[in-house]
């Protein structure tokens, strides 16, 4: 116990990870949400823990079940192994989120000290333009206001944009359906090129893989959307298949 159990190679490492799904308020009892569980970048985030990293988890609506799930809730242990300091094996300190511009100052916050920054969250792409600070009421037999979306900032454009340290590794992950402008793959390619990361995870959903499943698929892009690395099974092989990837960046 205390022990890495994986290699050790991001000992010594700040790895910062966003998991779960923002929620944008549309007034203070409802949100604009969507299904990611959070379970792949709780993974990610025990996966570098293990391997000797500091984690900071910034968790959009992550529920504690799923937190626990990887060693990485209140009750894992991990937050006490972070909080003795550098210098120690891995642990997980986790900042709680809800919306899209928490999120963004949260992963901002930390980037600065980070050498990587995974976005395994599913951030939402657009929010209520007005959020009034009263609760929406219903007028028998009328219609609603419509609710005006705009839309929210690229966070992972802009941490690849920004590198806020010398060698700092940004990653993406992306889910991606085929549809008829394309395949997942190359879909991720071009998503690849647009975002400026290092790496790309893509991710196949729909057909019993992704969202709220136990396992995945996924095949990791470089920044040109050249395949560096497959993987395939639980969203835990899945992490260390990226750590590996982000592992080789540096090498
Ligand atoms: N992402 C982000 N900020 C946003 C939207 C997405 O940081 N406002 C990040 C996600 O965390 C993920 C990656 O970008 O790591 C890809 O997200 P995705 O939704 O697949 O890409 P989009 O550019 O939003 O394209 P689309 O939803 O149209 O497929
Ligand atoms: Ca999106």
């Amino acid at each position: 116990p205390g022990e890495p159990a994986g290699p050790g190679d991001l000992s010594g490492k700040h790895v910062v990870v966003s998991a779960g799904g923002t929620r944008e308020p549309i007034d203070p009892v409802r949100f604009i949400g969507n299904r990611s569980s959070g379970r792949q970048g709780v993974a990610l985030a025990a996966a570098a823990a293990d391997r000797g990293a500091h984690v900071t988890l910034v968790a959009a609506n992550v529920e504690d079940s799923v937190l626990d799930a990887a060693g990485a809730g209140p009750g894992g242990g991990r937050d006490a192994a972070s909080a003795a300091g550098p210098g120690r094996a891995g642990g997980v300190t986790v900042v709680h989120v809800g919306s899209t511009a928490e999120l963004a100052d949260a992963v901002h916050a930390a980037a600065a000290t980070a050498d990587v920054v995974v976005m395994a969250a599913a951030v939402a792409d657009f929010r209520p333009e007005n959020t009034p600070d009263a609760k929406i009421k219903k007028v028998p037999g009328e219609a609603p206001a419509p609710i005006r979306l705009v839309e929210n900032p690229d966070i992972l454009a802009g941490l690849a944009r920004e590198r806020r340290r010398a060698g700092q590794v940004v990653v993406g992950f992306a889910a991606e359906t085929g549809d008829a402008a394309g395949g997942v793959l190359e879909h991720g390619r071009q998503k690849a090129r647009r975002k400026g990361a290092d790496l790309l995870a893509v991710n196949a959903v729909g057909a019993g893989l992704g969202f709220g499943t136990a396992s995945n698929e996924v095949t990791v892009l470089d920044g040109a959307g050249e395949v560096v690395a497959r993987a395939a099974g639980s969203k835990r092989a899945v992490a260390d298949a990226v750590w590996d990837a982000v592992v080789k960046v540096w090498s």
